[in-house]
């Protein structure tokens, strides 16, 4: 059996948890690849909400083991309260399940405030990040200068490697943003306590991935973020600072493409983003409110991981063929169609207006991107509630048209669809 790749479509918050859960029984082991804490990934069972960060969504299945891969960045302090959450409810997360790459790269409280004041000093400028340390944590990989988790086997070289690292960021701190420094006994003293519950839990990666696919087992790849956010294939700079794309997955778990068999785009029935940069299809007002919700439904459009209300749109297919292109999706997974239930009619974008011409495709210039003005085409809505339907005959006519509407437009089949967060809120497509 083969690796499968999960990957965001869009600006993040598809539903990527929801579907790597559903997707992980036929998996042997679950890995992220890229990103960090940035991520919140949620799994609903049984109306038991799950909410994770940095542990791969299969962890709910009990046969499945769960790798943190080379290719992530991992704030120690966050993996340990999401273990002990996860334990706490009953949840195995000993080392034998989960399984934390030494090429995975550490955030530090030094990155964390550095990203804060990053961002700050960007002013009107700011990406809007989630303040997690992600970006600065990543620049310290690229420049050389990175702490990986395999330190954790070494506390004397972590205390060592800590107490230049502390001091450099200091210099940056105190002397480039003008803030207060980071007391490096103290980050010291926390990590060594990080080191000695976390060295149980440390693999090589790539030895892990290989073992499990030469036995003929299914890896199953649960991208982060999403492919516009994509340091070389997003809305650069409103990007994050790794590689969402199925490319990621190579180089953030350490295995080739000849061992990828299917690549699983997850796109919600409309858009959302969270942050700053360009967005054709935003709206605002009560139609915004109608996609967004309010908050009262665990599923309303406000940020897992921050809580910031998601800006939000129509569906955008020229983002849906980037997405295509860029990770050669074999399949899309349309999910929270539920959510258009109602709507009279729904607005589709179906390309581009570019400076007076019709522009089908993604432009890779941001400037051209936000003078792009979406060309709709309206669908006709439905008024059924679709959340308890399971098989696509148990859908009204209008929403298995919305779907075959996309599947053409976006130039891939949707294999499913998602009609609410449960797990089994999920329709196999014929
Ligand atoms: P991820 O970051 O891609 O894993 O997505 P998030 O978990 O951040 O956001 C997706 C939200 O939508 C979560 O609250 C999910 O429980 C919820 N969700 C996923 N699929 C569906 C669906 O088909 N319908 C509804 N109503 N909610 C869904
Ligand atoms: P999941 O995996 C949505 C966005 C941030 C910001 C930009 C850079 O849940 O889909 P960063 O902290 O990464 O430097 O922020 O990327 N962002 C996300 N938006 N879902 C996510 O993850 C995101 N992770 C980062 O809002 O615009
Ligand atoms: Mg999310």
């Amino acid at each position: 059996m083969p690796l499968n790749i999960i990957v965001g479509a869009q600006w993040g918050d598809e539903g990527k948890g929801h579907i790597t859960d559903r997707l992980a029984h036929d998996a042997a082991v679950v890995a992220r690849y890229s990103g960090g804490d940035n991520a919140g990934h949620t799994v609903t069972i049984a109306g038991e909400i799950f909410k994770l960060h940095l542990i791969p969504s299969g962890i709910i299945h009990p046969g499945v083991v769960c790798l943190v891969g080379n290719g992530t960045v991992v704030n120690p302090a966050v993996l340990l309260r999401e273990m002990d959450a996860l334990a706490a409810r009953g949840i195995g997360v000993e080392p034998e399940r989960l399984k934390l790459s030494g090429g995975a790269h550490l955030i530090t409280p030094a990155h964390i405030a550095l990203d804060r004041a990053h961002e700050r000093s960007r002013g009107k400028e700011a990406i809007g990040t989630t303040m997690r340390g992600i970006g600065p944590t990543y620049t310290d990989k690229a420049r050389r200068e990175g702490l990986r988790a395999e330190l954790f086997a070494d506390p004397a070289a972590l205390a060592e490697a800590l107490a230049v690292h502390v001091a450099a960021k200091n210099e940056a701190l105190v002397g480039g943003y003008g803030e207060s420094p980071i007391d490096a006994a103290a980050v010291i003293a926390e990590f060594a306590s990080y080191a000695e519950r976390l060295a149980p839990y440390l693999v090589d990666g790539p030895v892990l991935v290989d073992e499990a696919l030469l036995r003929g087992d299914m890896v199953l790849a649960e991208g982060a973020q999403g492919t516009l956010l994509d340091i070389d294939h997003g809305t650069y700079p409103f990007v994050t600072s790794s590689s969402p794309t199925a490319g990621g997955a190579m180089t953030g778990l350490g295995v080739g493409p000849r061992m990828v068999d299917r690549v699983i785009g997850v796109a919600k029935a409309f858009t959302s983003r969270v942050g700053s940069g360009p967005f054709p299809t935003e709206l605002d007002g009560a139609a915004a409110a109608r996609l967004r919700g309010t908050g009262d439904k665990p599923w309303d459009e406000f940020g897992t991981t921050t809580g910031r209300p998601r800006r939000v749109g129509w569906l955008d297919l020229p983002i849906l063929r980037h997405a295509r292109r860029v990770n050669s999706l074999s399949e899309l997974v349309l999910t929270k169609l539920d959510i258009l239930s109602g709507l009279a009619e729904i607005p589709v974008c179906v390309a581009y207006e570019l400076d007076g011409r019709r522009v089908e495709s993604l432009p890779h210039d941001l400037k051209a991107l936000a003078r792009c003005r979406p060309i709709y085409e309206a669908l006709p809505g439905w008024n059924q509630d679709v959340m308890g339907a399971r098989r696509p005959a148990d859908l009204p006519a209008a929403a298995r048209w919305y779907i075959e509407f996309v599947s053409a437009g976006a130039g891939v089949p949707v294999s499913y669809t998602s009609v609410g967060p449960g797990r089994e809120q999920f329709i196999v497509m014929d």
